[in-house]
């Protein structure tokens, strides 16, 4: 009987549609950053040695005032942090926020592991299924990772290198706004491309979103590194409290990405009220690192301001040696660690697979991104790559010396 019973529910299963995982399982896309790492460790395998520029991962060493503080923690217990963090530590980003013209109350913050999730929570909390937000492109990869993960669809904002990413006029935004949007993104300074957004952008952004009804999700992981002005924060303009969200990170301007810690913060108290209900979800951001944080965040001015020289030392170095390469476009990037090249070749794709399978020069090779993933436009960026300077500088100059030698002897290839 039990063995009818079985074959019963075998034949049963026959008709059944096979085991399959979801859509935005299978949509997502891989890290466009992390897929080469089996090329990369290949080469490693080989004796190459590889110049990494490929991640956005600082080699400048963690300030030392995180690890006297890590080691002054001395309770036998390691407790859930409380979901809206340690008042200590959203205490410090109190401060922090302050030098920027932001005052902000506790309820006005709630850390996040990392930006990445603050991303998440945000436009979580601003989109449902089906939604629309506007980006800029190209865009920061995590962003069209967390959209297909969570249904919504992003509209990309075509910027380009030519005009040096300017914002496009409002006819061009307005004319991407559809009953469903919800959001506008802006990256300041910017990932992948380095620009850094004019004042009187930013005040367009947020006239554009204020008219439409739209958030605005203010992504300042590298506010401080940048090589013009001084360092700000969209919040500080008090006209678009009710719209604007921002989101924050200690890994960049800190180099310390291995700590995972952010925040969301927004004077909008429905939304901050979405993204705790969220947080409360997954508990809590790591109670050492918000520990061992806080005197950092306070002491930000100091620690910041030897890291954006550097930053901006290597900027001058990768720049003026793009330039000095035979087809090889760019614009000067103002923030961040990165910039974008245009490279006379077909596939940027191709030429960075081949640069680390079958390049060398004084047994060395370049790690690069290809950056057409980091559009939505299909087609658009086939031929450029991102380099992140996060190399010290005379690493970083043999790094130069390397792809230009790459491109040369990938033009004369047969
Ligand atoms: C623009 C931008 N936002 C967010 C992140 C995520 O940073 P985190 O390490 O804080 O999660 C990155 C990381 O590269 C980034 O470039």
């Amino acid at each position: 009987m039990a063995l009818l019973q079985y074959n019963h529910f075998v034949s049963y299963h026959f008709f059944m549609p096979r085991l399959q995982i979801s859509r935005r399982g299978q949509s997502v896309i891989a890290s466009p950053i992390r897929k080469f790492l089996p090329l990369l460790q290949a080469a490693q395998k080989r004796g190459v040695e590889v110049y990494k520029l490929n991640t956005g991962d600082p080699d400048i060493a963690v300030p030392p005032l995180f690890f006297k503080t890590l080691k002054q923690y001395n309770s036998p217990n390691l407790p859930y942090a409380p979901t809206p963090g340690f008042p200590s530590h959203v205490n410090a980003w109190i401060q922090y926020y302050k030098q920027f013209g932001v005052r902000l109350e506790p309820n006005n913050i709630i850390p996040t592991v990392g930006c990445a999730e603050a991303i998440l929570l945000a436009l979580m909390a601003v989109a449902d299924d089906g939604d629309e937000i506007l980006v800029f492109e190209p865009l920061y990869v995590s962003y069209k990772s967390f959209s297909v993960m969570i249904g919504v669809k992003l509209v990309p904002i075509p910027l380009s290198a030519e005009n040096n990413f300017a914002l496009p006029s409002m006819n061009v935004l307005q004319a991407k706004v559809t009953a469903k949007t919800k959001a506008i993104v802006v990256i300041n300074p910017d990932n992948p491309t380095g620009k850094l957004w004019s004042d009187e952008e930013l005040s367009h952004v947020v006239r554009f979103a204020k008219i439409n009804n739209l958030f605005v999700v203010a992504d300042e992981t590298y506010r401080e590194i940048r090589f013009v002005g001084k360092a700000s924060c969209l919040l500080a303009d008090s006209e678009s409290h009710n719209n604007t969200i921002v989101i924050d990170s200690v890994s960049k301007r800190f180099s310390m990405p291995g700590a995972r810690v952010g925040c969301v913060v927004s004077y909008n108290e429905e939304v901050m009220g979405a993204v705790l209900k969220f947080a409360q979800a997954r508990l809590s951001v790591g109670t050492l690192e918000q520990f061992a944080l806080d005197s950092l965040i306070k002491q930000s001015k100091k620690i910041t301001a030897p890291i954006r020289k550097e930053y901006q030392a290597r900027r001058d170095i990768v720049y003026s040696a793009l330039s000095a390469m035979p087809g090889v476009t760019c614009s000067k990037p103002d923030g961040a660690f990165y910039i974008i090249a245009k490279l006379p070749v077909e596939s940027a794709e191709e030429f960075v697979k081949w640069l680390i399978r079958d390049f060398t020069y004084k047994n060395h090779s370049v790690m690069v991104s290809p950056i057409a993933d980091f559009y939505i436009t299909p087609g658009r960026g086939k031929d450029e790559i991102r380099i992140a300077y996060v190399l010290k500088i005379p690493l970083l100059k043999k790094a130069m010396e390397v792809l230009s030698k790459g491109l040369e002897a990938y033009g004369h290839r047969k």
